[in-house]
């Protein structure tokens, strides 16, 4: 029967009571972790989000009533204990942080009780995905998902004092709104009163924080809920978090230098990392070039390899014809990887083909010194034993070529370098490595929509100097643009953004938008831009990127309370879900299928 706690009051969690508060009568409340019986004792792990405190229950002290509650008491059920702190009598528990420390207890309650929970609460048990968010508030319960939250709330907080330290103002922008131009597909939301429009959920404040910048506010701030209909990775989520700034009268340096500090201070509060400044720098051209992503995980080397000028006259089709096609050959070298098996072989082939190869060539030198090679049987011996020592592969190596346009090779070697790098358990776990990506291309090509899009969005600057091609080479175009990017992941982007009208316009020209389209669309920030508008720029982190990386969690669901799994739905409260008739009929929405 579940008890009142009417005249008791909480005094301590678990782990805030220490050695020198020995003695002390205190009063602790949360849940039951488990109970031992030992005949005339009862030991009970008392747990609440601070950790775990041992009780225990004697006869003599409680009385038969409350040692018999005592041993009815199981799993999970809520109770509140009033006690003394004493050391422990038996043998202190190291791994614990009360754990030379126990209670005995005076009186308890029971303040509810509780099923067997489907799965234990412990950090250390596996539990399917499925049923952990089935019973997502049980798997809050679990120590390590309380560590992420609590750290998740540390870096809020933390972030908001740093920023607002900094001159930024925090101001809240409209979830009910206007497509914003992130590129993904939008969540729309039907109005009632105006029935066949539809509002959009906000895939960024990006528009409206230009339109603070407009207003004077000068650094604006927002820990921001974004929505985007896209497909769903261990890194996205159809709403997520932004950590999302803007500032005026500034340009790259400025930005990158805020967002630095910040990013330090919440290394070193929250980890204790120190986190050395300035953190480096790279063009989007030195990254795909080196690393073939414009994420590239630092951690570890295993540089592609441009051979292009190497094989242009070595009689393998695959090779001169990429040439010829006015595509680059290039190379990765595996130290350490020549003696794979043909089926593991054939595996990293598959891989290649599904980062978008034709094939893949190359070269396993074994250990016992012969040759594996499927091409050889087009070049020389001479050409092979130089490609090889060119590329720095001795016995034991493995070399793979990816010859194709420029985008695919990088694709394909930067994603395979990833792959190579976990088999061969190259990369350091505990080091925290970041790295600013700069001067990404403005445009990027769409083959499926046939024009240039934008790289990040059409609000972004091109860089001064390249303005001349944007006419006859728009793809040439870098733009004002800069990613931070953590242990191969981007935390987060922005961009110097336009702030002149005849380069807005060319923008939307060269998207291909008309002068019509651009003012449906966008119409209200152009209109203001005509008011007097600051220079300014932005950046937005992903706030569950971050503390997932902070947290050491592959994914981004370990650190967001309710997330949703791959197909977008909620397991715990079955949303999206099917809606009344009569809700239907008042937003004039007939369902088709
Ligand atoms: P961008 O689209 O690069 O820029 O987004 C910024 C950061 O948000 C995070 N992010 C996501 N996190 C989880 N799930 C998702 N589906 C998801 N999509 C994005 C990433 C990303 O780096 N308005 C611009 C910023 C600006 O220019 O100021 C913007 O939204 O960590
Ligand atoms: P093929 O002549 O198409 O059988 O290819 C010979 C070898 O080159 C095979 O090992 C293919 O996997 C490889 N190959 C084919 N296309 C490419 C490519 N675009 N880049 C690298 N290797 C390739």
């Amino acid at each position: 029967m579940a008890e009142s706690m009417k005249g008791l009051k909480r005094t301590h969690r678990c782990t805030e009571l220490t050695a020198d508060m020995i003695g002390s009568t205190v009063t602790l409340m949360g849940w039951v972790q488990k109970r031992r019986n030992l005949g005339s004792l009862i030991f009970v792990d008392l747990r609440d989000r601070s950790g775990l405190m041992q009780l225990y229950f004697e006869e003599e002290t409680i009385g038969k009533e409350g040692f018999e509650k005592a041993g009815s008491l199981r799993s999970e059920f809520v109770i509140a204990v009033t006690g003394t702190l004493e050391q422990r009598s038996g043998a202190f528990n190291e791994s614990l942080k009360t754990g030379e420390l126990e209670v005995k207890v005076l009186s308890l309650r029971i303040l509810s009780e509780s099923l067997t929970p489907p799965f234990p609460i412990d950090a250390d048990i596996t539990v399917k995905d499925d049923l952990r968010l089935k019973y997502r508030y049980l798997d809050l319960r679990r120590p390590n998902i309380q560590r992420n939250l609590i750290l998740r709330s540390k870096v809020a907080m933390l972030t908001r004092q740093f920023l607002a330290g900094e001159g930024f103002l925090e101001i809240e922008t409209p979830m009910l709104t206007k497509s914003t131009p992130e590129g993904a597909r939008d969540y729309l939301v039907p109005s009632r009163v105006h029935p066949g429009s539809f509002y959009a959920l906000p895939q960024s404040p990006q528009l409206f924080k230009q339109l603070l910048m407009v207003s004077g506010y000068d650094r604006y701030f927002q820990l921001a809920k974004c929505f985007r209909d896209e497909d769903l990775r261990a890194d996205r989520q159809p709403e997520f978090t932004q950590i999302d700034m803007e500032l005026s009268f500034v340009d790259v340096d400025d930005v990158i230098d805020v967002n630095e500090r910040l990013l330090a201070c919440l290394f070193k509060e929250c980890l204790g990392e120190e986190i050395s400044l300035p953190i480096q720098r790279m063009t989007w051209k030195e990254a795909m070039d080196r690393f073939g992503s414009d994420k590239p995980d630092l951690r570890f080397g295993m540089e592609i390899q441009d051979v292009s000028d190497l094989v242009k006259d070595c009689g393998f089709g695959v090779f001169t014809g990429a040439l010829e096609q006015g595509g680059t050959v290039r190379a990765l070298c595996a130290k350490g990887l020549g003696d794979v098996s043909s089926k593991k072989m054939k595996n990293i082939e598959k891989s290649a083909k599904d980062y978008g190869a034709k094939g893949l060539a190359y070269i396993q030198l074994k250990s016992d010194g012969s040759m594996k090679c499927p091409f050889a049987k087009f070049v020389s011996e001479e050409f092979l034993t130089g490609l090889t020592q060119a590329v720095g592969a001795g016995k034991g190596d493995l070399v793979v070529f990816a010859a194709d346009k420029y985008k695919v090779v990088c694709d394909v070697l930067g994603a395979l370098r990833l792959k190579f790098a976990d088999q061969l358990d190259m990369i350091n776990k505990e080091e925290y490595r970041f790295v600013w990506i700069t001067e990404f291309p403005l445009l990027e090509w769409s083959e499926e929509q046939g024009r240039y899009t934008a790289m990040h969005h059409p609000f972004t600057m091109p860089m001064e100097e390249d303005l001349p091609f944007i006419d006859e080479e728009p793809g040439r175009v870098r733009a004002k643009a800069y990613d931070i990017v953590l242990n191969g992941t981007e935390l987060g982007g922005g961009s110097v953004r336009i702030h002149q009208d005849d380069i807005q316009e060319k923008m939307f020209e060269c998207l291909g938008f008309t002068k019509e389209e651009a003012y449906e669309r966008f119409g209200f920030l152009l209109d203001a831009f005509k008011y007097g508008v600051p220079p300014h720029a932005g950046l937005a982190y992903g706030l569950d990127r971050l503390v997932m990386l902070m947290a050491k969690e592959d994914s981004i669901r370990d650190v967001i309370a309710f997330p949703k799994i791959k197909d977008a739905s909620c397991l715990m409260t079955n949303a999206p879900d099917l809606v009344d008739q009569k809700q239907l009929d008042e937003l004039f929405i007939k369902v088709v299928d």
